[in-house]
């Protein structure tokens, strides 16, 4: 938040960032805060912070006590554990906030943004999404004797930021200056708002990856609905540093371009009024509209690699980097749409949005842990457990629903890559059994909220008997992620809809990142896990595809299946795990009964279809048959054949190209990848389809009924 000539108090400021938070708590909820103004423009900012939802942190204002920001003591910094003045008005006012949902480090009030660059908090900063190279970062600024105190990739950021601004020696380095060496130190995804005490009443906001807008209030006419971007010109502000960080060097302070030319300053001012003189204003920055819409509904969206720069009433964009692909001129859009809405963005549910997602979410699980160009992967909570793993007695792998449906899907990979025999056990079968464990064995524990209470229960059951125990979580901080020895965060963002589905393809791209690299000590499996690489590079636009042929999808659920009363699902091998989750999937929210029946050996294929679903099979039923192509697809064009002979009305999720499925039938083509990642693709269609036949069953779909999104009694 960013006014001018505004006269508010703090407590004004604070009520406008704690609803905009709110607004965006359904992104995040396992800690929030706020950082505003001090009492002088150059005084240390006051931070707020509280562990839990918005309402915790709320409270925590209302007492007025701030968190003192960390120092080597551990104590309060320039009076700033004082009661702080609510009531103090100011005339422009730069306060930043934020809810968190953690990818490093537990939720805590250190991990807990804003994150500041030292006790005196001279640059403090807000972050959404993951900072790649943090580490290697971190270790450099260790080196020259900066100090961290936080587990979170951000703090990086913040503390590089102090170093660029340290090293400059006559410290005539611009705000926008200085963010811009910043971001070019940093890899990964990042929507970032930069406050700092050398430069009061000033808001720095950019992005790259992650979503970020800016909302404008003001009574003054706008010139134009439009801001000019300044692009990038060549400046060089700081050389690189043979150790691989910046370094200013002693011209800069010069501030002159490469070629000699002085930098030319921005012209590209926006919302004067006509007669040019000054007015109020204030600015609204955040990850989505839901936050500002209660204030404006004039919105300006940022691009990647925008600096937006906020003072004294005047918003200027710069570029990072010069890019003649993209346009100079940012809108200012006029939302017409109301805040339920914008929440779910352009959908009608979050179990949409979610599914719309998955490109992104596995993507996001990937990041940081694969490296494509030398086709490794690494997991860093799994390090130093590697040889443990490798040598271990038996994997097992303990969840629920579709968690339990996940681990099915990765179990062939397991097993065909680390060579250890592997279990999959729905946790309360697995506890109802009290199943025999031991010291050599490894429990592997997927759970997306990490708080269900099977999985939990059957996680301190082998906690017990000595076994190794990991987490595969989506929610930082949660109980399976505490209690595990360690594990892999799927980093899926939060999941709101309670029928999972971005929770599924990521969980099931992290085990098979689990199985490879359990297997990097295998000269002879080199090539397959390359090969399993490679195809986990093309998921996300294949993922896209499968998105596009939604309206088709809606039309078949239409045509075929909202009218029935039952469904099977059948596919063998790989596939069994696609037909329990679109079988799971559809019953969860449309309410129809459906069956994902395995044909996973002969010998059940025979009598499963005989004498079991089989005898189900007429006109009426229509029968989903998983029938991508791999090395069990013969059997399953066989069980096809007998369905069609009993005049069963068969939907056929089949590969683009594939030439022989029989033209009476009812065709769904997706792309074809390797054949452990096809189950990422099929389930797609399943998902979409599950959504329209519950939209057109009229069922609540976010909040189906009898169900809740985490299951904490057993
Ligand atoms: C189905 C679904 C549930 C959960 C199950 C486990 O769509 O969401 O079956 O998968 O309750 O929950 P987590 O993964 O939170 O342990």
């Amino acid at each position: 938040y960013c006014s001018y000539l505004v006269e508010k108090d703090r407590k004004y400021v604070c009520e406008v960032l704690c609803n905009g938070l709110s607004r965006l708590e359904y992104r995040g909820y396992d800690s929030a805060g706020i950082g505003i103004d001090g009492d002088t423009p150059t005084s240390p900012i006051i931070l707020f912070k509280e562990v839990g939802k918005v309402a915790a942190l709320r409270k925590h204002i209302a007492e007025g006590i701030p968190t003192p920001a960390p120092s080597p003591d551990n104590v309060a910094v320039n009076g700033s554990a004082k009661h702080v003045d609510m009531s103090k008005v100011f005339l422009s006012q730069t306060s930043m906030a934020h809810t968190r949902w953690a990818t490093h480090g537990v939720p805590n009030p250190l991990n807990c943004h804003p994150h500041v660059s030292d006790p005196m908090t001279e640059f403090s900063l807000v972050h959404n999404g993951i900072i790649t190279n943090y580490k290697e970062l971190k270790q450099v600024l260790q080196k020259r004797g900066y100090v961290f105190y936080t587990d979170t990739d951000t703090e990086a950021v913040v503390v590089l930021c102090k170093y660029v601004w340290d090293s400059q020696p006559h410290r005539r380095l611009s705000f926008t200056e200085l963010i811009k060496a910043v971001l070019k130190e940093l890899e990964g995804s990042f929507a970032f708002v930069f406050k700092s005490t050398h430069f009061p009443d000033e808001i720095l906001a950019c992005r790259r990856g992650s979503p970020l807008l800016i909302g404008v209030k003001t009574d003054r006419k706008l010139k134009v609905d439009f801001v000019d971007v300044e692009l990038a010109t060549d400046e060089r502000i700081v050389d690189e540093h043979p150790n691989g960080l910046l370094a200013v060097p002693p011209g800069a302070a010069e501030r002159v371009g490469p070629h000699g030319a002085k930098l030319r300053r921005s012209q590209s001012r926006a919302f004067l009024s006509d007669d040019g003189m000054p007015q109020p204003i204030e600015f609204f920055v955040a990850s989505d509209a839901s936050a500002v819409i209660e204030h404006t509904k004039r919105v300006l969206y940022l691009e990647d690699d925008d600096i937006a720069h906020i003072s004294e009433g005047e918003l200027h964009i710069h570029r990072l980097r010069r890019d003649d692909n993209i346009s100079s001129v940012r809108a200012i859009e006029h939302l017409e749409i109301e805040l339920a809405e914008i929440m779910k963005g352009r959908y009608d549910h979050f179990m949409q949005k979610e599914i719309y997602e998955q490109p992104e979410s596995v993507v996001n699980t990937m990041r940081g842990r694969v490296n494509f160009d030398s086709r490794t992967i690494m997991l860093g909570g799994l390090k130093v457990y590697l040889p443990v793993i490798r040598r271990c007695r038996r994997l097992i792998f303990v969840a629920c629903g579709t968690s339990y449906h996940s681990c099915i899907a990765a179990r062939p990979v397991f097993e065909e890559l680390t060579d250890i025999p592997v279990a999959v056990e729905l946790a309360s079968d697995f506890l109802d059994r009290r199943t025999p464990v031991f010291r050599d064995d490894v429990g592997i524990f997927v759970s997306q909220s990490g708080e269900t209470a099977d999985t939990i229960l059957a996680m301190r059951y082998c906690l017990e008997r000595g076994a190794l125990c990991l987490g595969v979580v989506n929610a930082v901080g949660s109980t399976l992620s505490r209690e595990t020895h360690s594990g892999v965060h799927i980093n899926a963002g939060p999941e709101i809809g309670v029928a999972s589905t971005k929770a599924y393809t990521s969980q099931y791209v992290a085990l098979v990142m689990i199985a490879v690299q359990l297997s990097d000590d295998s000269i002879k499996k080199t090539a397959r896990r390359e090969q399993i690489i490679d195809g986990l590079h093309d998921i996300p636009e294949q993922i896209k595809k499968v998105l596009h042929m939604d309206k088709a999808l809606q039309q078949l659920a239409k045509d075929m299946l909202s009218h029935e009363k039952s469904l099977l699902i059948m596919g063998r091998g790989y596939q069994y795990a696609t037909c329990l989750e679109g079988a799971l999937k559809i019953k969860e929210v449309s309410y129809m009964h459906s069956e994902g029946a395995s044909l996973s050996c002969k010998r059940i294929l025979a009598g499963e279809l005989k004498h079991g679903p089989l005898a189900l099979v007429d006109e009426h039923l229509p029968v989903i048959f998983i029938m991508t192509r791999d090395s069990l697809y013969p059997k399953v064009q066989s069980a096809l054949a007998q369905v069609m002979a009993r005049k069963g009305r068969p939907i056929i999720l089949c590969n683009e190209d594939d030439l022989s499925i029989p033209e009476s039938a009812k065709v769904i083509r997706v792309p074809k990848t390797v054949d452990c990642l096809q189950g990422l693709i099929n389930v797609i269609p399943l998902q979409l389809l599950s959504y329209h036949l519950a939209v057109m069953n009229g069922v609540d779909v976010d909040f189906p009924r009898n169900l809740a999104k985490s299951v904490t009694t057993e």
